[in-house]
């Protein structure tokens, strides 16, 4: 393939960080990325609580209430069902290489390092290991069980990125959304987005 493959396929799960997840995709848009985007039962319920975002279920209904919310084209957005297993994320012959579980729950965390396939998020990542593609998980919860560190590990050997939704303090945010930012341009820069939502470390600070 000449040209990159600017698709990529993300996932909300219902962990804390809603705003991590609608800001990842508005930057992926802005980016002209393809998203296919798998949005949990859960994870509505915490856009609702954390954002006053109540999606509706169809993924037609989801996907015209985002393009309204973000203010984006209504291109380059796909909002898959749950059950939606002709979608090109359910294979490997046609699947992006890229995907990103943000925010990940605890569940989806054990769902996915078990193999369970039982929903197309879930059988989304497990396409994306076997295809040895990359998976971001972006793990939020506190404290972690014995278990989530076994299945993060597990994760980890198989070849995903485990990045817990944790912003640093270092670049001296200033508000929710310079928190926000870190967090997603840390990701943005592990998928090879480019990104100037936060300073780098060591350029600001040798000025
Ligand atoms: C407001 C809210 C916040 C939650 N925060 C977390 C969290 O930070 N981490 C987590 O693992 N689960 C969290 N949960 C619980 C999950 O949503 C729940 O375990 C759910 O079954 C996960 O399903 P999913 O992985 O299919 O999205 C939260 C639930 C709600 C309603």
């Amino acid at each position: 393939m000449s040209s990159p493959d600017k698709r990529i396929t993300l996932a909300w799960t219902g962990a804390s960080g809603a705003p991590y997840g609608l800001r990842l995709l508005e930057c992926l848009l802005a980016a002209d990325y393809h998203v296919y985007l798998l949005i949990s039962s859960a994870a509505r319920v915490v856009l609702a609580t954390e954002h006053g975002l109540k999606l509706p279920s169809g993924p037609d209904a989801a996907k015209a209430a985002l393009v309204k919310q973000l203010g984006c084209s209504a291109d380059k957005l796909e909002v898959c069902g749950k059950e939606d297993w002709f979608s090109p994320v359910a294979s490997g012959s046609a699947a992006p290489k890229q995907m990103v579980v943000c925010p990940c729950s605890a569940g989806t965390l054990a769902s996915v390092a078990h193999g369970l396939s039982d929903n197309l998020l879930e059988r989304a990542a497990d396409v994306v290991l076997k295809e040895r593609g990359q998976l971001l998980m972006v793990v939020r919860e506190t404290p972690f069980s014995t278990l989530h560190l076994e299945n993060m590990l597990k994760l980890s050997k198989m070849g995903a990125t485990i990045m817990p939704a944790a912003p640093g303090f270092y670049h001296q945010p200033e508000s929710i959304e310079d928190l926000v930012d870190f967090m997603v341009a840390r990701i943005l820069d592990h998928l090879g987005v480019e990104q100037g939502l936060v300073p780098r470390w060591g350029y600001d600070q040798r000025k």
